[in-house]
């Protein structure tokens, strides 16, 4: 009996000792919403820096934001890096993220601020992009259609069937782009283009990047997606061409928030700090991702789509962001646009 029970003690010793030290090596459930290999790679890099088990899935903006929605009584998720500002500003707003001032803001710029100060704190930027399509070279010399390079071009009856793009309720991508058209052309000529090119879209994916993917294979003509998507798939040498439109264009401020009643909130504060790293931040590259890096002394890649050079609407994302904003103009995209036959 004593002999047992000096063993089963022993036992308990170790085991807990097992316990403890998985524990303070700790554990992060990330929700990732850019595309797959660069979630991928954040995981594995702050896993190697950190020691900390990371859970990872991938899913689009707009689907992240209602998961963690609908989780709000019980979150699993502690943190949620990526994915287009404005979800993740409606997420501050309805407060499902919580407030986090890392010591690593005086690195950012100021435009990444801006997503901070906007949403009180519960949001912060971690690259920029800019909309706008992508098209297969070869395709358009088969059809013998012209270049395009307006969004205008996009709803030429020539472009029937040829033109893909997300739905905009599960994807950020589109997301940016409705608001988008609803801030270049104004809310009834906005929607007026929308129906237009409804007639021409021949599917809405679920990701953002998925219309160039297809474009890439040859599935499609014309992605409309963030420029640097367009790029990251010329750069693996599909014949792709990427196109800044004439009109001008949005842009997204892809954000992170940490997740409110996080069960591994001192983890989440040390993925964002990570995450806000000059050299972390330069590492997405090797993903084939070319983003502008938020943090001021992380270069953007030689390949990212120059900002500077784009003609940029200045994106409300105050507006657009807001729960009562986005949850209209996804409303009636889906009364007026998407229920039209095509
Ligand atoms: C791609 C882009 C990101 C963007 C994301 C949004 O991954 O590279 O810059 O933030 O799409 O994804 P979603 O599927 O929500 O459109």
């Amino acid at each position: 009996m004593r002999t047992w029970m000096l063993a089963g003690t022993g036992l308990a010793a170790i085991a807990s000792g097992f316990v403890g030290s998985a524990e303070a090596a700790g554990r992060l459930t990330l929700y990732c919403a850019t595309d797959e290999a660069w979630c991928q790679l954040m995981a594995t890099e702050f896993e190697k820096a950190t020691g900390i088990d990371v859970a990872m899935t991938r899913k689009s903006s707009g689907e992240t934001f209602a998961q963690i929605k609908a989780e709000k009584d019980n979150p699993k998720g502690d943190i949620w890096w990526g994915g287009t500002g404005d979800p993740h500003l409606q997420a501050a707003e309805e407060g499902l993220t919580d407030v986090y001032e890392s010591p690593m803001n005086g690195e950012l710029h100021d435009w990444a601020l801006a997503q901070y100060e906007v949403s009180g704190g519960r949001t912060v930027g971690i690259y920029a992009g800019a909309l706008g399509f992508g098209y297969n070279t070869e395709l358009l010399a088969q059809k013998g259609l012209a270049a395009p390079a307006c969004w205008a071009d996009l709803i030429k009856p020539e472009y029937k069937g040829e033109v893909q793009m997300a739905n905009p309720n599960s994807s950020g991508t589109a997301y940016t782009a409705l608001a988008t058209f609803v801030q270049l052309m104004g809310e009834d000529k906005g929607f007026e283009y929308l129906k237009a090119l409804h007639a021409n879209i021949n599917q809405y994916t679920k990701s953002g990047s998925a219309p160039i993917k297809a474009a890439a294979q040859g599935e499609t003509m014309v992605g409309i997606v963030f420029q640097h998507d367009a790029v990251t798939m010329k750069a693996g040498g599909a014949p792709i061409a990427v196109v800044s439109p004439c009109e001008g264009t949005g842009y997204e401020i892809g954000s992170m928030s940490i997740i409110a009643g996080a069960r591994n909130v001192e983890e989440a504060e040390q993925f964002y700090d990570f995450a806000l790293k000059a050299d972390v931040q330069t590492k997405a590259r090797e993903a084939k991702s070319y983003q502008v890096p938020s943090n001021k002394n992380a270069p953007p890649p030689p390949e990212s789509p120059k900002l500077t050079e784009i003609k940029l609407i200045d994106y409300d994302f105050a507006k657009y962001g807001s729960s009562a904003e986005r949850s209209r103009l996804l409303g009636k995209w889906d009364s007026e646009v998407s229920a039209m036959p095509r």
